[in-house]
């Protein structure tokens, strides 16, 4: 399953980059109006950064403008993928985009029932909400599992991406259930990687390392200092 960061923020794309798994990324209106910049130049830089597919989403809510937005955010960049609502005009503005060879991620997904639409209208990607649907007392899980299901009954090509994500477990049930891809705020990110036994082990290694070191004879130079 491939790891996206859900976010606008520069500074957390260049850090998740450093560890060398980051796959994508997703942004919304939200997230960029949280980072104070220019919409063009923040999403450009983005895209400069990431190697894999930047999602980038339009603002509007009928067919005309968002295949016009579309066709424009789709020229940002060559990993640009235009993000557009599951609603009737956003089906209709998805199939125009995808016959001409343009990617969409179809957001804003909650029943396996509008993940068909977003198969059938030809989305490259559909981003079912995990925490939202937990929000209101709906199981999340089921439906992420009943859309992955689906897809590979049916030999759907679309990327099921599992959005909206507020914890590590959301990661590892996603992952679980066949999900293509994750993505997660930074913080969710972070916490994959966090464990105390870790943490421990590592410092009781250094510290043994530490105290043996005089007598260790010698040493590749790059373990010299550590
Ligand atoms: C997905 O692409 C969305 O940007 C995102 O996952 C929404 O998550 P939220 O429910 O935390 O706002």
């Amino acid at each position: 399953m491939k790891l996206f960061l859900d976010t606008a923020n520069l500074d957390e794309i260049r850090e998740a980059n450093r560890w060398g798994v980051l796959r994508g990324v997703t942004t919304n209106p939200s997230l960029v109006v949280k980072e104070h910049a220019q919409f063009l130049t923040l999403e450009k830089e983005i895209c400069s950064i990431v190697d894999g597919p930047v999602s980038i989403e339009t603002a509007a809510n009928d067919l005309d403008t968002l295949v016009a937005q579309g066709r424009e955010i789709a020229a940002i960049a060559d990993n640009a993928v235009v993000k557009i609502a599951c609603t009737p005009d956003g089906l209709g503005a998805t199939k125009k985009l995808t016959s001409e060879g343009i990617k969409v991620n179809m957001t804003l997904v909650f029943s396996a029932a509008q993940a068909i639409l977003a198969a059938e209208a030809g989305a490259y990607i559909v981003s079912p909400f995990l925490g939202r649907l937990d929000d209101i007392a709906t199981d999340s899980l089921q439906v992420l599992g009943e859309i992955c299901e689906i897809y590979d009954a049916q030999g759907y090509e679309t990327e099921v991406l599992a959005a909206s994500i507020r914890h590590p477990m959301h990661v590892v049930h996603a992952a679980r259930l066949g999900a293509d891809i994750a993505t997660m705020p930074f913080k969710v990110f972070q916490s994959l990687v966090k464990h105390p036994l870790t943490d421990r082990g590592f410092e009781k290694f250094m510290s043994d390392w530490r105290e043996a070191k005089p007598n260790l004879g010698e040493l590749p130079s790059s373990m010299q200092e550590a």
